[in-house]
């Protein structure tokens, strides 16, 4: 506790301004609980939270669920509204600045629009607005864009595998690009709104069509990425002659959009993503900015900012590893208090790095579709 002396030094307060309380004022000056930043026993600071806010999908895109789907947790066992806003407060008050909401798909929970709106009124401790971002699969966006971007969702990024519809049914199983397009084409161009496509790119799928992507989401205003396939799913929906390593993509888009690659920094607070600058060969001028993900053949693990949190209240400290720290019975058990000491043996827990191999051995048995990118 602060010596009441302390209060001393704050004088230069004007005599009729309003004055607090002694014992609020030494409430206030009292040193908080716990460090105030997160960082691993490797130095790596966290700040960025991937919350899944339910297991379900609209879509079952054949790389992150099984055909016959995964096992889904009784609606009891997920977080409701209040425990996700008393979580995020706590990873908020030690130093995440970045929340991005995914799923399974986000938009399919109910009350979605009103679980945006209380993340994005969170405040960090010096004042600013929790910086709050979405990963949808685009198949609600349309419907929904103007009351997420109202809620202060400022970062969205659409899973588009395919701009050829039947490929794209293909794919996600039941999806529907034309109403992808629609909720991309609802959230592009909106003024301090950040929009990405995310590809996975798979060989003897996509492949063909990498170029063609890119400049469909240049001429949207969105940043195309893409992503290396991995193997959840204890490797069981991974076929290793499908990955597309990070240099082949590269490659490829130089190839096919007859431009030269330069790395460029990612914009602030970028995840794993490196993102390049296309410049057209023969005359020099940018076309545009792609980010490539590339887990499994360009390791970014030493630089991972980012913990997961699962729809269930689960901590994942890593994509590639199935340990977890429950935070909902430490919120149960300890409140506020107990979720930060549980985010704090988790953070102790958190792996260097993911396993994943080329064969596709080395993964985590949980599907993406758990846990959401
Ligand atoms: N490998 C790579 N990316 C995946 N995604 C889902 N499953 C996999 C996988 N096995 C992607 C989705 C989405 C993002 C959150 O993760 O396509 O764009
Ligand atoms: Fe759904 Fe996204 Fe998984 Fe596709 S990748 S099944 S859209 S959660």
């Amino acid at each position: 506790m602060a010596p009441a002396g302390r209060v001393g030094h704050h004088r230069h307060v004007p005599p009729d301004a309003p004055v607090l309380p002694a014992a609020a004022l030494v409430a206030h000056l009292r040193p908080r609980k716990g460090p105030r930043s997160l960082v691993d026993t490797l130095g790596r600071r966290v700040t960025y939270l991937r919350l899944s806010v339910t297991d379900r999908c609209n879509d079952r895109c054949t790389y992150c669920m099984p055909p016959e789907g995964v096992p889904l947790d009784p609606a009891r066992t997920i977080l409701r509204f209040e425990e996700i806003e008393v979580v995020v407060r706590a990873f908020v008050e030690a130093g995440v600045r970045v929340v991005r909401v995914t799923g399974g798909e986000p938009l399919v929970r109910k009350g979605i629009v009103d679980l945006l709106a209380r993340l994005g009124r969170i405040e960090t401790p010096s004042g600013d607005r929790l910086r709050l971002a979405l990963s949808t699969n685009g198949e609600r966006l349309a419907p929904l864009a103007d009351a997420v971007v109202r809620a202060g969702v400022r970062r969205i990024n659409v899973s588009v595998d395919s701009l050829d519809p039947a490929r794209f049914r293909t794919i996600t199983r039941r999806g529907s690009l034309d109403r992808v397009r629609a909720g991309l084409r609802a959230v592009c161009g909106r003024p301090g709104v950040t929009v990405k496509t995310n590809t996975v790119a798979i060989a003897g799928f996509n492949d063909d069509e990498l170029a063609r992507i890119a400049r469909w989401a240049w001429s949207l205003g969105a940043v195309p990425r893409f992503i290396e396939l991995m193997p959840m799913a204890s490797g069981r929906l991974f076929v290793p002659g499908r990955l597309m390593d990070a240099a082949t993509i590269r490659a490829r888009l130089a190839a096919e959009l007859e431009a030269r690659l330069e790395p460029v920094p990612g914009p602030e607070g970028a995840g794993p993503a490196r993102y390049e600058r296309v410049v057209d060969r023969a005359t020099g001028r940018t076309m545009g900015i792609v980010g490539i993900i590339s887990p499994m053949t360009e390791n970014f693990c030493a630089g991972c900012n980012r913990v997961r949190l699962d729809s269930r209240g689960r901590l994942h400290g890593c994509l590639g590893a199935d340990d977890t720290v429950d935070l909902r019975a430490a919120l149960a058990a300890g409140g506020p208090a107990g979720v930060r000491a549980a985010i704090d043996r988790a953070l102790a827990r958190k792996p260097a790095g993911h396993r994943f191999a080329r064969d596709g051995t080395g993964g985590p048995r949980k599907s993406m579709i758990s846990i959401g990118g």
